[in-house]
This record gives C-alpha cells, sequence and structure tokens, in this order.
C-alpha cells in the first residue's frame, strides 16, 4: 500500500534539519553517551582477583568447647510482652550454637523486665543472662526536638501508609539502634555483640565460634540477608549520609560504589537530578540495597568510633528518625559503605537464618555433617535434618536444601561483587 501524505503535510518529507545541524547534533549525542559512559564507569565496582570473603567453614566443625572466647554478648531488644517469641529464638540459639559456646544474653528493654520474663530466661540461657533497662534519654525524642512537630509528622508517615512509620516507639528503636545502643553502658565492657530479635529461627548447627573467626580474620561486621529498602522510609538519608561524606573528604569505597546506582541523565543535566531530595549532590541515587539488621555480628569498637559516632550525631539532628522514618540498617548499611573495604564485611552464608517471612538456608555439606561427633551428635531432633548436597556448605541443616534463599539474590549479589573474584572469560567463549 502506498501512503500518499496530503499536500498540507507535504514539507514534513522534506528534511528539516541542514546538514550541519544534524551533524552537530549527532556530536552531541556521542558526546552525551560518552560522558554517561565515563560517569557509570566511576561507579563501576573493581572487583579482586581472589575471593575476600569466604564462609569461615563449609561444614560441621568439633565445636570447641576449652577454647578461649571472645569478648562478646548475644544481645535482645525485647518487651515483657514478647516472651513467647524471645524464648523461641532463644532455644532455638541455644540449641543450635550456645549449647556449646555458653556466650551470655544481654536483654534490653525500655520498661523493667518482669518476674517472669527474668525467671524464664534465667533458666533457658547457658551463658547466663543480664537484664538492663534503656535509660530514658536514649528512648525519646533528643531534648532539642519540637515534640509536638516530630508527632505530627509521625502521624503523618502512618497516615501515608508508610510502613511502621505512624508508631512513635519504632522511630525511638531506630535512632536507639542507629546510634545509642553501642555506646549503652551496659555493652561497654564487650567488644563484640551478635544481634538476635523475638521470634526468628535459626535452622543449622553454628559449631565454629563466629565471634573468634571473625576476630582471626579482622571482619568488622557480619550479615545473612540483604534486601531493599523501602524508598518512601529514608527519601533524605542517602543525600545526608553522601554530603557528610563528601565535607569530611572520605575515600569512595569499593562498598560505596556497590551501593550507589549511577545516574544515566548526562550532564549538565545531571546536576539538576539532585534537586530531587533522594539523589546526592551530584545526581546519583542509592541502590537501596542494604544488609538486613535484625542479625549482625560485629565489633561494637567499630559502631563506638568517632567515624561512625560523628555520622550518627550530624544525622540525629537532622531530625530524620522522626521527621522520615530512617531505619538502623539502611543506616548501618551506608555508613560502613562509607567507612569499610569490602573484606571487612562478612557473609554468614553457612547459617540458615529467618525473620518474618526473609530466609537463607545453605544445603548441607556432603560429607561433611561429623555424624561420630559426640558433641554435636546428642541432638534429638536429627530426623529432620536436610540432605547433603553437592556443593552444600551447611552443618546439619534443617531446610530442605532445595530453596536455599529468599527474594532472589540482586542486593546480595550486589552487596557482594567487590568481595567477589571476577569471573574469568575462558578461551572458549564461556564464562566460569
Ligand atoms: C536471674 O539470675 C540473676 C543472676 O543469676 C539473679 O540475680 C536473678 O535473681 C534471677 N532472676 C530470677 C527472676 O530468677
Amino acid at each position: 500500500m502506498i501512503v500518499r501524505f496530503p499536500r498540507a503535510f507535504a514539507h514534513f518529507r522534506k528534511p528539516r534539519l541542514s546538514r550541519t545541524t544534524r551533524l552537530a547534533l549527532l556530536v552531541l549525542t556521542i558526546a552525551a553517551l560518552a560522558e554517561i559512559y565515563v560517569h557509570t564507569r566511576q561507579f563501576a565496582v573493581r572487583q579482586p582477583t581472589r575471593n575476600l570473603d569466604e564462609p569461615f567453614y563449609t561444614s560441621c566443625q568439633e565445636p570447641a568447647v576449652d577454647a578461649p572466647r571472645e569478648n562478646a554478648a548475644i544481645v535482645m531488644l525485647v518487651r515483657n510482652s514478647e516472651l513467647e517469641g524471645a524464648l523461641k529464638t532463644v532455644h532455638s540459639l541455644e540449641r543450635h550454637f550456645n549449647r556449646w559456646f555458653h556466650y551470655p544474653m544481654v536483654f534490653l528493654n525500655d520498661e523493667p523486665f518482669s518476674y517472669d520474663f527474668q525467671r524464664a530466661m534465667n533458666e533457658s540461657t547457658s551463658g547466663g543472662a543480664r537484664f538492663e533497662l534503656i535509660p530514658k534519654e536514649e528512648w525519646s525524642f533528643p531534648e532539642w526536638m519540637d515534640e509536638r512537630a516530630a508527632t505530627k509528622s509521625i502521624a503523618a508517615q502512618g497516615r501515608a501508609g508508610i510502613m511502621y512509620a505512624g508508631m512513635e516507639s519504632y522511630h525511638h528503636m531506630c535512632r536507639f539502634y542507629s546510634g545509642k545502643f553501642y555506646t549503652l553502658e551496659a555493652l561497654r565492657d564487650y567488644k563484640w555483640y551478635w544481634r538476635i530479635e523475638p521470634d526468628v529461627d535459626f535452622y543449622c548447627s553454628i559449631s565454629y565460634d563466629p565471634f573468634v573467626e571473625m576476630a582471626r580474620r579482622d571482619k568488622v561486621y557480619g550479615f545473612t540477608i540483604s534486601l531493599i529498602e523501602g524508598a518512601d522510609t529514608c527519601p533524605t538519608l542517602f543525600r545526608q549520609i553522601s554530603d557528610w561524606k563528601e565535607k569530611h573528604g572520605y575515600r569512595t569505597t569499593e562498598l560505596w560504589k556497590a551501593m550507589v546506582s549511577p545516574s544515566w541523565v548526562p550532564w549538565p543535566f545531571r546536576s539538576m537530578m539532585s534537586w530531587f531530595r533522594a539523589r546526592d549532590s551530584k545526581g546519583d541515587s542509592w541502590s537501596l540495597c542494604h544488609y538486613w539488621s535484625n542479625f549482625e555480628i560485629a565489633d561494637l569498637d567499630f559502631f563506638r568510633g568517632q567515624d561512625y559516632q560523628g555520622l550518627f550525631n550530624h544525622l540525629d539532628r537532622t531530625g530524620g528518625f522522626y521527621y522520615e522514618r530512617w531505619g538502623d540498617a539502611a543506616v548501618h548499611s551506608l555508613a560502613l559503605g562509607m567507612l569499610l573495604d569490602p573484606e571487612k564485611v562478612h557473609h554468614f552464608e553457612d547459617l540458615g537464618y529467618r525473620h518474618d517471612f526473609f530466609f537463607q538456608c545453605p544445603a548441607n555439606a556432603q560429607g561433611g555433617q561429623r555424624w561420630e561427633s559426640q558433641v554435636l551428635g546428642s541432638d534429638p531432633t536429627y530426623t529432620s535434618w536436610s540432605p547433603e548436597r553437592p556443593g552444600g556448605i551447611g552443618c546439619r541443616c534443617e531446610c530442605d536444601g532445595a530453596v536455599t534463599r529468599n527474594m532472589g539474590n540482586y542486593c546480595l549479589d550486589r552487596l557482594k561483587k567487590p568481595s567477589t573474584k571476577k569471573l574469568v572469560e575462558s578461551t572458549r567463549g564461556g564464562v566460569w
């Protein structure tokens, strides 16, 4: 079929632009693409030639019950009303780990613990329980804050449907876990903490001492699951931290690059992107990928140090813990990205762990279950151990090993890229 242009539109068929203009446009387009390429390349993660973070062990170990321990505590923030869920977690962790290692558990609450709670925990912990009241000023609005404005904002966030953001106590908790937790008098004597929460499951035997291994391998922070943060909880958090990073001249680590999503808008329009408050002064944004903080094994000294506390105090003064709902996971993760090289972060991929609907569970290591071990073998529930699979690294995990992870691996891959060996192209063009 021949399409005929009506006479009135005939001029559309003629080239509208002169040769020179077209050439100029072409050059501009190429220049813009090249500029975008150069810009995004700045955030390309430089992968190492060897893995910088391997699992500490890939099969069951004979628990070193007589070896020296680290100066560490298992810490849970919990209310009296959550006793049942708290007991579930404690029983799970005792059965899978602490019955061999007997680390003390510290329970934190913004109200005094009930007699029943203390008695139940005294009976359930093999390394002793301590019960600590969080000082009022560390679980309330900062003194300079306009409480009425903050309360109004919290109510508005709730109406806007931002997750948990309508609850004042949730904001206190996020602020507490972001900064004040680390400087608690109750934790002053410890070097390491393992954060746990009510109502989580541990699925695998942890037959080695993670604190000892963290110290031995010079790690600072250990995690299990990484997720995407809800953008509406923290519209200005990344900008605040990025500006702080620039102001204090922190170098850009590979971990920071792994967290940033560079803008694809060309110069000079890119800098206009910085008018969006979720972006930094250059127009780039955060991928929202973070380490989920309800499980953490980490070095208290890092978080008590000047760099971290300086950042926290700055963030606190902006009011964002109340005028937005900044989560402690987001704050921890971006701070780690700003301050640490990738080899300081450890993924406990050999641990089975569940919180809410999110979980990680490795397949069991083939031939690595130490059936002969007297110490490990006294578990009466052995029938629920899942099969061993090639490539498995778990120790007596109680999940079927078919599905090992939820949510795909988008954030995990992204955050682990800087510590993961670059794949080598084979001569046949494949990748191994
Ligand atoms: C729990 O144990 C601590 C220290 O061992 C003790 O002081 C306290 O009285 C115990 N509390 C209850 C309720 O059993």
